[in-house]
């Protein structure tokens, strides 16, 4: 980027998959390669933004210059982000946060005999949502989400959009881009919807990067 367009910003990601435990070896998880939220740390850094990027499980490189938090579970990355977004000017939320972990995880590895034979049931608890929490504070980041829907894209993304109240949803169709290196998506802010060409996850990055530098100077 020449000009650094987010010179002297703070900009905050979170990225990957979370896990939320069953039992010292199982656990429940969504399906994200991290590929995605990492593009955009690297692209934000490149930016010049000072970046922290708070990552769920990917074996996937940290970006140079970008300091990365690691967690496991939804509610540590919600720990993680709340206490650094006040600080922060731009918060945007790539991971695919696991919406329900099992109300009371075990200790001890479950066994098959003991859990009730042919059947069993797992009592889920609600998560909570890390992007609508950080768009509540008092006085928010520019706030970008995600959406990744398999129907009905637009309308998902813009409810998403107003439910959350955030200025900026990135929304793809699942299919697009899950676990390959390139992406289509559309943008959707409050004067419509803008489809960005396709590309790879790191030009994508590049274009959603420009887009956030100009709507924080405008
Ligand atoms: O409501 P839905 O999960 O589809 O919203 C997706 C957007 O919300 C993504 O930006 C995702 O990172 C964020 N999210 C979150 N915390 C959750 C669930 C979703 O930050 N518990």
């Amino acid at each position: 980027f020449t000009p650094k367009v987010l010179a002297g910003k703070q900009v905050l990601l979170t990225a990957g998959p979370t896990f939320e435990a069953i039992d010292p070896v199982r656990g429940i998880t969504n399906l994200s390669s991290g590929r995605m939220g990492y593009a955009l740390a690297r692209a934000a850094r490149q930016a010049g933004a000072a970046v922290t990027l708070v990552s769920g499980p990917t074996g996937l490189p940290c970006p140079v210059g970008v300091a990365r938090i690691d967690v496991t579970s939804a509610l540590e990355m919600h720990g993680a982000v709340l206490s650094r977004a006040a600080a922060s000017d731009v918060f945007i939320a790539v991971a695919a946060v696991a919406d329900y972990r099992p109300a009371a995880p075990e200790t001890r590895k479950i066994k098959k005999t003991a859990a009730g034979g042919e059947a069993m049931t797992l009592a889920l608890t609600r998560n909570p949502d890390i992007l609508s929490d950080v768009a509540a504070l008092p006085a928010p980041p520019y706030c970008v989400g995600f959406a990744a829907e398999s129907h009905d894209l637009a309308q998902y993304a813009e409810a998403k959009r107003v439910n959350k109240k955030l200025p900026l949803v990135v929304g793809n169709l699942i299919g697009d881009g899950f676990g390959g290196d390139s992406n289509k998506v559309i943008l959707f802010d409050a004067s419509g919807a803008h489809p960005l060409a396709t590309t790879s996850k790191h030009g994508i990055a590049r274009d959603i990067v420009a887009r956030i530098a100009a709507a924080l100077a405008g």
